[in-house]
């Protein structure tokens, strides 16, 4: 179905009306009458006609008056006006001219000549609302775009969201927008899961859609041809039987739809159904770009997400390796990892900080590689030169680590888990805040973990030890070696930290 185009008369003679009215008739489209000024803008804005015929002689509100009220407003600027003049006067249109006419008639005039300027009018208006809607589509891409990039997160990322907005926009366009519109990809050569998006009310309504659409049935070889395509209207010969199929396996109660545009690029389709006018490229085109767009948001996120499983991946058998010698195994570092996220998330530090964090504190001991085997195992206390190689082992940590900017938190921790707020700490003996955040809060996980394990030279001790010897201190442990806000959001989450505990106890 085509909506036919709507064309305005407006003028304050009856008879002129009519006639007007009769000599449009065999375009056949919708002809609207106004017989004032005043009438012929409500008209303009319930209405939103293609075209109007404006006489300029009118009592109140002449047609210059209308025809500049019409042309200064956003909404209506760009609807054609032809002036309907009695008199072939010179003042008369160069008064038009400046309200913004857009053509002229001088009445008496001839049916061809009425007519022929309607349709050469109708045409210009199509085309500058096709430029219009390309803008407007093209706007809401970028702004799209816009938004994505500024909350892209790849690890979290879901197709499903970003094609919801998509749809909510591009059926939420006023004009030229279709009514539904399916998204489907392939899991299996013939089965087929998707999203089925319609305008309902004022709202975008999107359901589950799946079918199986098995090789013989209507239109599958079409789609299994795994070729790209595109279809448009009831008139493309075998691509009839992909939109058939696809009506078929519409939700119950939906529909009729007709006035379709699809494109495919197996396993990927898209059809959009009920557009409000005959479907041309340009809607094929519209089409086209939001899936190619989401297509390629899809193939990024995938790419970021499957580097990034190999970067933790490697990062953990780095952290591993560097823990073979040491008394310090099994779970160890994952735990800190987890303890150290949990004290940055109640600490309230931002979403990207607490994730970095889980990874980077797993890197704490990696400069370890490099301290002998023996030193690392003796059972009993170190003397003073096994102390003083064992307190190179930060450094050795960052020069592991190298300068890659991903891996600056890492290389902060590396550096700075030994610290201590009093300034007590090694490498550097550095205080307060010039310990990084993360070297503070890592440097408490690190100690909760070491007190809960049996090593050399200490047994084990419980979740209530532990939190002892943290908060009063043992002489060896001061509750001043850690950042006063660390500490107090410790004790508050601690009981957390006794559940970590006993999940990956080793
Ligand atoms: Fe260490
Ligand atoms: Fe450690």
């Amino acid at each position: 179905m085509e909506n036919r185009p709507k064309i305005l008369i407006v003028d304050d003679e009856k008879m002129n009306l009519k006639l007007m009215a009769s000599m449009l008739a065999p375009l056949q489209h919708e002809v609207l009458l106004a017989n004032n000024g005043e009438d012929a803008l409500n008209i303009v804005a319930r209405e939103n006609p293609d075209l109007i015929l404006l006489d300029v002689m009118m009592p109140r509100l002449d047609g210059f008056t209308v025809c500049r009220m019409l042309k200064s407003d956003e909404a209506t600027r760009l609807i054609p006006i032809i002036m309907v003049t009695a008199l072939n006067q010179l003042e008369d249109r160069v008064q038009g001219l400046e309200a913004g006419a857009d053509d002229f008639l001088t009445k008496p005039f001839h049916e061809l000549e009425l007519t022929t300027r309607v349709r050469s009018l109708l045409r210009v208006k199509q085309l500058n609302d096709q430029l219009h809607y390309a803008h407007k589509h093209i706007n809401y891409i970028t702004r799209h775009v816009e938004g994505l990039l500024g909350s892209f997160d790849p690890l979290s990322f879901k197709l499903e969201t970003v094609n919801q907005e998509l749809w909510q926009q591009l059926l939420g366009l006023k004009e030229r927008a279709p009514e539904a519109v399916l998204t489907a990809a392939a899991d299996a050569p013939v089965n087929w899961r998707g999203c089925f998006y319609r305008r309902q009310g004022g709202s975008i309504r999107a359901e589950a859609v799946a079918f199986s659409w098995p090789a013989g049935s209507p239109g599958a070889e079409v789609i299994l041809a795994a070729r790209e395509g595109v279809f448009a209207n009831r008139e493309d010969g075998k691509e009839e039987a992909v939109a058939d199929f696809l009506v078929s396996r519409m939700p119950a109660g939906t529909g009729p739809w007709r006035n379709y545009a699809a494109y495919y690029n197996y396993p990927l389709l898209i059809a959009a159904f009920n557009y409000p006018c005959r479907v041309t490229a340009y809607e094929l085109d519209v089409l086209r770009n939001f899936l190619t767009y989401s297509q390629f948001v899809q193939l990024v996120a995938g790419q970021i997400k499957s580097t990034e499983e190999a970067f933790h991946y490697t990062i953990k058998a780095l952290a591993r390796a560097a823990e073979v010698n040491d008394d310090d195994t099994g779970n160890h570092i994952t735990r800190v990892g987890i303890f150290a996220r949990e004290l940055a998330q109640n600490l309230g530090c931002a979403d990207y900080f607490c994730r970095e964090i889980a990874l980077a504190a797993q890197m704490h001991d990696v400069g370890k590689v490099h301290i002998h085997p023996d030193v690392l195992r003796k059972p009993g206390r170190l003397n003073a030169v096994e102390w003083r190689l064992m307190h190179q082992h930060p450094l050795y940590g960052t020069r592991i680590l190298g300068d890659a900017p991903r891996l600056q938190m890492a290389r902060e921790v590396a550096l700075h888990h030994h610290e201590k707020w009093d300034g007590s700490g090694y490498p550097a003996g550095l205080k307060g805040e010039d310990i990084s955040l993360a070297g503070r809060i890592v440097a408490l996980a690190d100690v909760y973990d070491a007190l809960r394990n049996k090593r050399s030279y200490k047994p084990a001790f419980s979740h209530r030890e532990a939190c002892g010897i943290i908060t009063a201190g043992d002489g060896r442990v001061l509750p001043g070696h850690f950042d006063p806000e660390v500490l107090m959001t410790f004790q508050r989450i601690a009981p957390r930290f006794a559940d970590i505990y006993e999940t990956l106890r080793d």
